[in-house]
């Protein structure tokens, strides 16, 4: 925390914007032949990220979301990943791109990846906006990836700790500390 009480920042909203804009026009320039294009939101964390790329985004394209649940308690196997909300919108025949905040362990993208797959998309892309790639457990290819990060805990711009921080405008860190004190 800095002295307002506030994460210390480790990616500015600047930052954030400019490289949303690059990857932004990215993904315009992969998708210029697809004519349905599915934008999945990974609630809530992705949320702030998807608003802002997907308004850089001229095609058109729907947008849509689930939510998930981990279980890492004693009774459930490491990495088990339950769907607690569902999309609205059938997979068959379309172009996903999912769209999530953090991958850390990959076991969540990993999960939600194959299931669409199996549900029939045509074909199914991960955009994330930060790649904790030291921790992970289990691989994901991630097609556009925003930033890589330390294994630091981080919460802002739509990351949170305990459902509280999403609403910093930039990506900042809290101490270990900070993370035992709640
Ligand atoms: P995993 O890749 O299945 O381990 O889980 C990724 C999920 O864990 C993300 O969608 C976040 O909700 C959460 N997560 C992982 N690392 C962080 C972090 O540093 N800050 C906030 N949430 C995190
Ligand atoms: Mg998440």
């Amino acid at each position: 925390m800095t002295e307002n009480g506030k994460p210390r920042e480790l990616i500015s909203t600047e930052t954030l914007q400019r490289r949303i804009d690059e990857l932004a026009a990215e993904i315009e320039r992969d998708y210029a032949d697809s004519k349905d294009l599915l934008c999945v939101g990974v609630l809530k964390g992705s949320v702030f990220f998807l608003a802002d790329l997907v308004q850089r985004l001229s095609r058109p394209l729907v947008v849509d979301f689930f939510q998930t649940s981990s279980y890492r308690g004693e009774t459930t196997s490491p990495g088990e990943v339950r769907i607690r909300r569902d999309l609205d919108h059938s997979l068959a025949g379309r172009d996903v791109l999912l769209i999530e905040d953090i991958v850390d362990t990959g076991y969540t993208m990993r999960t939600i990846m194959a299931l669409m797959g199996f549900r029939g998309a045509r074909s199914v892309r991960l955009c994330v906006l930060l790649d904790k790639a030291c921790k992970r457990e289990t691989a994901v290819q991630i097609n556009y990836r925003g930033f890589e990060v330390d294994d630091v805990f981080v919460v802002g711009y739509g990351l949170d700790y305990n459902d509280r921080y999403r609403n910093l405008p930039y990506v900042g860190v809290l101490d270990e500390a900070e993370v035992e004190e709640e």
